[in-house]
């Protein structure tokens, strides 16, 4: 699992029986990311790398990829983690890194996207979550949940009903990766 900030998502997964016995290390590009800590609260294996010690995407996203093999995983689980990484890595682990988006996608991919929703002026936002593929935010999307945008909402407001959302399906999702049922054919994604 990658992550960089808070790990609310992180903790929800780590939370979950099915899951937690799979997660073979937590990797951050933030040494003082409080997901780290989430991690070994739980006795996951932790490891920092970070993008200044790398002269680009390609060269961070080499040692992410050789870290992820070192530790047995199979599959990558993206929670929060704020780098995109190289093409060469999404390569490694084909439809099996998973990423989760605070937008109906595809409107509004990329950084920012619940603020992006509330200046639009949306009814409805949600959470997205999707196989990554070589684009930001555009790979074969595996389950969307709808979240009502409130006239006087904040982004901080949004953010909390949108996060609520995010720490029930993404386990969901992530207990199909773990458990191999989750396919991608003519990219679609199909969960038995
Ligand atoms: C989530 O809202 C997720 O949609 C986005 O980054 C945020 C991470 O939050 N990709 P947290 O660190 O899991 O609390």
């Amino acid at each position: 699992m990658l992550a960089s900030g808070s790990g609310s998502n992180l903790q929800a997964l780590l939370d979950t029986p099915e899951i937690r016995p799979h997660v073979a290390i937590v990797i951050s590009d933030r040494p003082d990311a409080p997901a780290l800590e989430r991690a070994a609260a739980h006795g996951v294996p932790t490891e920092t790398v970070l993008w200044s010690a790398h002269e680009g995407r390609d060269s961070f996203s080499a040692t992410v990829a050789e870290v992820v093999e070192d530790s047995g995983a199979k599959g990558v689980v993206l929670a929060g983690f704020m780098r995109v990484l190289g093409p060469s890595f999404v390569t490694r682990f084909p439809d099996r890194i998973l990423n989760i988006h605070p937008s109906l996608l595809p409107a509004f991919p990329g950084r920012h996207a619940v603020e992006a929703a509330l200046r639009h002026g949306v009814a409805i936002s949600g959470v997205t979550v999707h196989i990554v593929d070589e684009g930001v935010d555009t790979g074969p999307i595996a389950a969307q949940v709808p979240v009502r945008v409130d006239p006087d909402d904040t982004v901080e407001t949004l953010h909390v009903r949108i996060q609520a959302e995010e720490h029930r399906i993404y386990p969901e999702v992530v207990t199909a990766l773990v458990q191999g049922r989750i396919e991608v054919v003519d990219r679609k994604v199909v969960m038995r």
